[in-house]
């Protein structure tokens, strides 16, 4: 059965794969924006480090898969640091950098484009005399490790371009043993081309480094976007126990609703990636206020409401992501004008973004978290059907799902265990292999 709906609008874009391409560089590069939102001590961290990277690798003269490799991992490189600890207060992480290393490279092997990359995460703290020793083959993440030591140890308050050449003469100290002495010579010799110094802790570094790394091979259609949103969701819900699969459940929900609406495969997909980063933008809010148990003041509620504007942010810079970003980051807009972050209203909230606040109610009101069980059929459908005829959400999509609720909630249901198995795998090889203990999500 496939409805027809009256406000076909903007949402139906009936997109053939063909069409649909995402340069793998560019989610790379929002996903480094995301962590580097994290904490003021993060901010730039992942995009300056990328941007070093980069300039040692030319000066050096990697290839350029290992250019890719490296530059990639260097703007993913504290991602383990950021899903294991909800406050990150330190860019040193001194006392546990092996922790981080392995929980970060855990992450990122999830991804089958990035294999590699996994890789040289993990030893991104080890020092060259150990990997000179025992890991040649990973020898190049030292490039990380330098890349990072710089940009720790670059006051924010101060001009980047007189710190520079006093934290190369200290590397310089260091070669041989923590670093790789060609590559030290390599930022020296990176270093005499000042220009760049002044782009540094600017928007300006990240629009040098996309233009420096053409990652053109990169090219994903939607089923490799959606392989790689799965990067995006564990660190969401990672940060926070009372969002743990949530993302994944958003995704399950819009995606049916967008096939029983009449979209087509590739947009299924779409909206299965519009589920997996609309609440992306939490990383911007504090995990403490995320996981507050009494009632929230007024400023504590708008702090939290700016998670669709971050949402926002994060994915308008991924080209060909256009759809699927305002899906997404208008989760919250609602029908009568009232949502928030723009204050959208009627036909300008496309059918797709109606599918997604649907979706998003659904699952946040069915699902149970630590504090409260999910609600059943009674609750849910007179919750949703109040929303539907106060005009904050689509009647006609609240309808649908009702029709066909026990389906809907099945595989929510389904596919939310599904991402508590992989987080509790995830949990045990960290905990069995490693040691490292994660935040209990059960
Ligand atoms: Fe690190
Ligand atoms: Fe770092
Ligand atoms: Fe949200």
């Amino acid at each position: 059965m496939v409805f027809q709906h009256e406000c076909q609008g903007p949402g139906l874009v009936y997109t053939e794969d063909s069409d649909f391409k995402v340069r793998l560089f560019d989610l790379v590069s929002a996903l480094a924006r995301s962590l580097d939102m994290v904490s003021q001590t993060l901010a730039g961290h992942h995009t300056n480090v990328g941007f070093f990277a980069s300039r040692i690798a030319d000066f050096y003269g990697l290839s350029s898969f290992e250019k890719r490799n490296v530059v990639l991992a260097a703007m993913l490189h504290d991602i383990g640091a950021v899903s294991l600890y909800p406050a990150v207060d330190s860019l040193l992480f001194e006392d546990d950098t092996i922790k981080h290393s392995i929980a970060g490279s855990v992450i990122i092997s999830s991804s089958k484009k990035l294999h590699d990359v996994s890789k040289l995460v993990e030893y991104h703290h080890t020092p060259w005399e150990e990997l000179r020793e025992r890991k040649k083959h990973y020898e190049i993440s030292n490039i990380i490790n330098l890349a990072d030591f710089i940009d720790v140890n670059t006051r924010r308050d101060r001009p980047a371009r007189h710190q520079i050449p006093v934290l190369i003469e200290l590397c310089r100290k260091h070669s041989g043993t923590l670093f790789n002495p060609d590559y030290v010579e390599a930022l020296r010799e990176s270093e005499a081309k000042r220009n760049y110094y002044h782009r540094l802790h600017s928007a300006r570094a990240e629009k040098t480094l996309t233009l420096s790394t053409q990652f053109d091979s990169d090219i994903l259609d939607a089923e490799g976007v959606l392989d790689f949103t799965g990067l995006f969701a564990k660190v969401i819900d990672f940060r926070s126990r009372f969002t743990a699969t949530h993302s994944q459940g958003v995704a399950v929900t819009s995606s049916v609703l967008g096939r029983w609406l009449g979209f087509n495969e590739v947009e299924q997909v779409f909206f299965q990636i519009a589920g997996r980063l609309h609440d992306i933008g939490k990383l911007a809010v504090p995990a403490a206020l995320l996981e507050k148990n009494g009632r929230l003041t007024k400023e504590e509620f708008a702090i939290i409401q700016g998670h669709a504007t971050y949402t926002e942010h994060i994915l308008s810079g991924i080209p060909g992501l256009e759809v699927i970003r305002d899906w997404a980051c208008q989760h919250h807009e609602r029908i009568d004008g009232t949502g928030y972050p723009s204050g959208l209203a009627g036909r300008d909230i496309s059918l797709g973004s109606r599918i997604l606040q649907v979706a998003d109610v659904f699952t946040a009101i069915t699902e149970d978290r630590p504090y409260r069980r999910g609600m059943d059929f009674e609750q849910t459908t007179k919750v949703l059907r109040q929303l539907g005829d106060s005009e904050k959400l689509d009647p006609i999509v609240v309808e649908v799902l009702i029709e066909r609720y026990d389906e809907i909630n099945e595989l929510r249901s389904k596919g939310q265990n599904q991402a508590l198995e992989h987080f509790s795998n995830y949990s045990k090889v960290l905990y069995s292999k490693y040691g490292i203990v994660t935040k209990d999500v059960s």
